[in-house]
């Protein structure tokens, strides 16, 4: 199985003089052409948040267009740059998407199992896990026991050695670690200052481990 992992796109309303120079809209075009031409084809293409500059209705509509280009299976999470109801909005065919507080769901149709984990808290940089999110991401935990399952989430839930990205203003980090099932032990942890996925991953019956990509 192959994960294809963007992230941060931070994609601009059309139209919007590119930001520091650089046509981030463009770029993901780019990217987006890469992967549908890229040998094997990815099975699925999962973008881990910090969808839009800002979160307003026009960025997303120029985040659907390019997205919606793609033939590949897409799925997408907020991170703190992003709007719940403004991702609902523009991709009203994302079904998988919930109604309610949080825009966290389970990928459960590939062999390994997928658990985005929304840590989003309007109007904060840092992460958050809520009570009602560990009880969720628990419940979710419960159910497989046994299937190889990766948690993928926007903010670092562990120092993973990038000094601007340090975990400390995690609010609710402790609760995760104390969720049954979950251990967190950074390891083979590579970061550059571009590294921006945090993933847990748990192995059948094994705590897990929290990585990151770059
Ligand atoms: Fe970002």
């Amino acid at each position: 199985m192959i994960i294809a992992q963007i992230t941060d796109l931070h994609i601009e309303a059309a139209g919007h003089r590119p930001a520091h120079g650089f046509d981030v809209n463009a770029s993901l075009a780019a990217v987006l052409r890469r992967l549908e031409s890229h040998t094997p084809r990815p099975d699925m293409i999962l973008a881990t948040g910090d969808l839009t500059a800002h979160g307003d209705d026009s960025e997303y509509d120029a985040l659907a267009a390019l997205l919606n280009s793609v033939d590949i299976p897409m799925y997408i999470m907020p991170g703190n740059h992003d709007d719940r109801d403004g991702m609902r909005k523009a991709f009203p065919g994302h079904t998988y998407l919930p109604k309610g507080d949080y825009l966290h769901y389970v990928i459960d149709e590939f062999p390994l199992r997928i658990i985005a984990l929304d840590t989003l808290a309007p109007g904060l940089v840092d992460g958050t896990m809520c009570p009602a999110r560990c009880d969720w991401l628990t419940a979710r935990l419960a159910e497989a026991p046994s299937r190889p399952t990766v948690i993928a989430m926007h903010h670092p839930p562990a120092d993973i050695g990038i000094g601007w990205l340090h975990s400390g203003n995690f609010a609710g980090r402790d609760e995760i670690s104390e969720i049954p099932l979950i251990k967190i032990q950074p390891r083979n942890i590579r970061a550059n200052n571009y590294s921006k996925l945090f993933v847990l991953y748990r192995r059948p019956n094994q705590a897990a481990t929290v990585y990151n990509t770059y």
